[in-house]
């Protein structure tokens, strides 16, 4: 066989293989949304406290969720966050999943709990949320422990870019693939990715590429911080490691010798409300006189 023959044969092979990033989330959650349900509830966030209220709680001040906003909830799971929002704050909740399933689960708990004014939930990809939706259309755009299943960050970042209104906000939680020096550790800390990337069709983020993507945005970073939650009602591990028996990714923090592979980190940042380009000073002239 001809050189040129073999390597259309293998390219025809990969091609066959190459599966969309994102389909491939949603099979994930097609099949796994009743698996995470038993022991996640209507959350699946990982980073979690005993009462789920006091996290959602913390979200709302957080990402400065108020009346009267039009808010993206992207990657919006089977819609517990959104609904827990909407009880609390009069606004319009854009919930999209990539799992029909997850969506399905989503629009029957709004019928049920009679929001189906304030809660929508739609079967799409958020990396689309501009063709959907157009631009400068939200207040809030919420990635809740979704952010990272993307393989394309900064398409998605820009798509929220052009989604947000001028003066909006951007709020990810996520986890981010934590950083040290130690040689040992470092592998161990690759090692713990690669499973958990395997396990939930996850792209754990690189934080520097990420911050750097939303300041070559214009983007104001308000804060990148920890969740400023009470950590001694810290739910994660228990709720991870029983769920990890069976994804058998083995984080077990409470083992002496374990290499945490993640930090859960808030990144919290803000649309200018003028035109950063043509005058980059406005903000801080702005800020300098009002001290
Ligand atoms: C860990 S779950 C978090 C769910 C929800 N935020 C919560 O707090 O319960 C991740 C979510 O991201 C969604 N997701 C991942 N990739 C997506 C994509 N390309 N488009 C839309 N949703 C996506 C999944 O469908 C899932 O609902």
């Amino acid at each position: 066989m001809k050189k040129s023959g073999n390597i259309s044969a293998i390219r025809k092979l990969f091609k066959n293989f190459n599966t969309n990033n994102s389909e491939a989330v949603g099979d994930f959650y097609d099949r796994t949304t009743e698996m995470f349900m038993a022991t996640h509830g209507d959350v699946i966030q990982s980073l979690r406290t005993f009462d789920i209220s006091d996290y959602l709680n913390y979200t709302i001040k957080s990402a400065v969720l108020k009346d009267n906003q039009v808010i993206l909830d992207a990657g919006c799971g089977v819609g517990g966050p959104s609904v827990y929002f909407a009880k609390k704050i009069n606004s319009v909740f854009q919930c999209i999943t990539i799992s029909s399933v997850q969506a399905d689960i989503a629009k029957q708990k709004v019928i049920n709990e009679g929001l189906e004014k304030k809660v929508i939930v739609q079967h799409a990809d958020y990396h689309n949320v501009a063709d959907i939706f157009g631009k400068n259309y939200f207040d809030r755009i919420l990635f809740l422990e979704s952010f990272g299943h993307s393989d394309k960050k900064n398409d998605l970042l820009k798509a929220a870019w052009d989604v947000l209104k001028p003066g909006g906000i951007l709020y990810i939680k996520d986890l981010f693939e934590r950083e040290v020096d130690d040689a040992f550790e470092k592998k161990r800390i690759r090692e713990g990715i690669v499973n958990i990337n395997n396990a939930y069709k996850f792209n754990v983020g690189d934080l520097h590429q990420v911050i750097s993507k939303l300041r070559k945005l214009y983007f104001i970073i308000e804060f990148i911080k920890i969740p400023d939650i009470d950590y001694s009602q810290l739910d994660s591990f228990a709720i991870s490691t029983a769920f990890q028996d069976k994804t058998k990714i083995g984080l077990d923090p409470s083992k002496e010798d374990s290499v945490f592979p993640v930090d859960y980190l808030e990144i919290r940042c803000r649309k200018p409300d003028f035109d950063f380009k043509k005058n980059r000073n406005h903000f801080y002239l702005n800020r300098m006189n009002s001290f």
